[in-house]
């Protein structure tokens, strides 16, 4: 497969877990982005700056930087929703790197409200990319985690080698 790059940004580490398992089963790099100002520790803090800075458009900058965005192909990019959307820092990359011509595959955690208008602002952000069907996972996904980034992976064409835990050829070593 082409090389990954795996980018997200996580508030509370759900999307950070989502991140994670993607990166056990495609390899690549994988980037957490931290804006320059962290966001407040207080949720309810949080909750009013993000709405205040989604409502302007504001693009916080960002500390991550990204080498040779060049070298990659396919770019998997994770946000929570927040406010219906991406989050902000998640905004700020995709509309400071030229994503032209790759692939971006989605992933979106969510506290109910599923992936709400997240797939449609990516695509006005990275109107020259192609976008994969997305990935939406409720808070942090639970035991299911594994499974679902797997079918989803198989699905979108991005799994070459689908992982079994029971191997059917494999001849178990005698008892010693
Ligand atoms: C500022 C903020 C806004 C949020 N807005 C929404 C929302 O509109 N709809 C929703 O379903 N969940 C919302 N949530 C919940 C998060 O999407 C959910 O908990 C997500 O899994 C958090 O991901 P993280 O742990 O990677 O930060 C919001 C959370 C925060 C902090």
């Amino acid at each position: 497969m082409a090389k990954a790059l795996i980018v997200y940004y996580s508030w509370s580490g759900n999307t950070r877990r989502v991140a994670q398992v993607i990166h056990e089963y495609v390899g690549g790099d994988i980037v957490e982005l931290v804006p320059e100002k962290p966001y407040p520790t207080s949720y309810s803090e949080t909750l009013r700056q993000a709405k205040r800075e989604i409502e302007s458009g504001y693009l916080p900058p960002l500390k991550t930087k990204i080498e040779n965005i060049e070298q990659y192909d396919i770019v998997f990019v994770g946000s929570p929703n927040w406010w219906g959307t991406i989050a902000p820092p998640v905004a700020s990359f995709l509309a400071n790197h030229n994503l032209s011509g790759k692939t971006i595959a989605p992933f979106i955690t969510h506290g109910g409200g599923g992936k709400g208008r997240s797939i449609e602002e990516i695509k006005r952000l990275c109107p020259n990319s192609k976008i994969l069907p997305e990935l939406v996972v409720y808070e942090d996904g639970g035991r299911d985690l594994q499974q679902r980034v797997q079918n989803w992976l198989q699905k979108i064409g991005l799994l070459e080698k689908p992982r079994t835990t029971t191997n059917k050829h494999h001849t178990p070593m005698p008892d010693l």
